[in-house]
């Protein structure tokens, strides 16, 4: 095929899937790693985005439901379900009906961000709202998937890990090294568990000298691994990380431990200033989760636990398009003008 295959066809000898199966892509990855000048000048550091929202679904749950769906048919599955703040019920939604097999999607009820449910309906999911938040539906779903015959494609399932890990060797590949510091947003815990095993297996091969350290954020309303323990009723603006008994806990913790790395909280109102900042000086518009990663870049510079002069990559996680209410929370009340080119001019003060 033209262009980028996919994270499978790119990385064939470090993702491994069924023999003969037919790859389930939508030419997912391949996504760009982005200067932002106006943090690296705010920060002191070298600072790239890796801009995940431009994935086929605008996140980069698609990396793993590639594999994930991959798997899934050639293991015969009819259906798949997943339990979700949005992002993984539109990626699964998507790569199902690539698959032709049934989605079904259990999301907390009132707490998804429009643009995902949108998505999840217009690929014809089975949506069940649940009378509960994120870890409710996980379980859930969980459960569903041990008793009936319906492949779970949560990061529960090892194998979304294995395509998730390729946005480390993408980096690294582009780069020529691997950063020496690695921010993200930390939710359910998949991704940063995955980028960290994306960076040991090119650090234990030999392909880069060493592995970055990790920063991992959560939002305060919802950080349990910043607390030690589950938070029975997590809340944040930031509904994708709106979560409070990561599934992927340990693995968030070895990342953390191993690379000499942290994992810290951000108020929704210093996620909110980092989102705003992002598509207001980078050009970059982001979902509010994603804006996490930049906001802990700014808090761990401002109290010194960023070093100075590092290379420093943020994954912003999801597209902005995703959650339009937040965006237009900041739309100031206007009136409809007349068709009338002086009054244009003078409303942009031009006249
Ligand atoms: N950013 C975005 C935009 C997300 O959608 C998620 C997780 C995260 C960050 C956190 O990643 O869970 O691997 O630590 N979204 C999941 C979902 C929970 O259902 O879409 P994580």
């Amino acid at each position: 095929s033209a262009g980028w295959p996919g994270i499978i066809n790119a990385y064939r000898d470090r993702v491994a899937v069924p023999d003969g199966a037919r790859i389930v892509t939508l030419h997912e990855g391949g996504t760009p790693l982005l200067e932002a000048p106006h943090l690296s000048e705010l920060v002191g550091c070298r600072v790239l985005l890796k801009v995940e929202g431009l994935n086929p679904t605008g996140s980069f749950k698609d990396r793993g439901m590639t594999v994930a769906m991959t798997h899934a048919l050639a293991e015969g599955s009819k259906a798949v379900i997943c339990a979700s703040t949005g992002n993984t019920s539109a990626s699964a939604a998507a790569y199902a009906t690539r698959a032709g097999l049934t989605s079904a999607v259990l999301v907390p009820r009132g707490k998804i961000a429009l643009g995902k449910l949108a998505q999840a309906v217009a690929h014809g999911a089975r949506i069940l709202q649940v009378d509960g938040n994120f870890d409710d539906c996980l379980e859930l779903a969980r459960k569903t998937a041990a008793e009936y015959p319906i492949a779970l494609v949560n990061s529960l399932n090892p194998v979304r890990i294995e395509g998730q890990k390729t946005a480390a060797f993408e980096i690294c590949d582009v780069l020529g090294r691997a950063p020496d510091v690695h921010c993200l947003p930390v939710g359910n815990a998949g991704n940063i568990t995955a980028y960290w095993k994306g960076y040991s297996e090119y650090a234990a091969d030999g392909v880069v000298e060493a592995a970055p350290r990790m920063f991992g954020f959560q939002a305060a309303g919802a950080a349990p691994l910043v607390h030690g323990a589950p938070i029975p009723n997590p809340e944040t603006i930031a509904t994708a990380i709106r979560i409070g008994s990561p599934a992927s806990w340990n693995g968030a913790i070895t990342a953390k431990t191993d690379s000499n790395g942290l994992i810290d909280a951000v108020t929704d109102e210093q996620i909110l200033d980092a989102y705003r900042l992002l598509s207001a000086r980078e050009g970059v518009f982001v979902e509010p989760a994603s804006a996490a990663s930049v906001a802990g870049l700014l808090l761990t510079s401002a109290d010194g636990r960023l070093p100075k002069d590092a290379l420093v990559v943020c994954t912003v996680t999801g597209n902005g398009l995703k959650d339009p209410d937040t965006a237009l929370r900041d739309m100031p009340e206007v009136e409809a003008l007349p068709v009338e080119p002086g009054v244009i001019a003078s409303a942009l003060s031009l006249g």
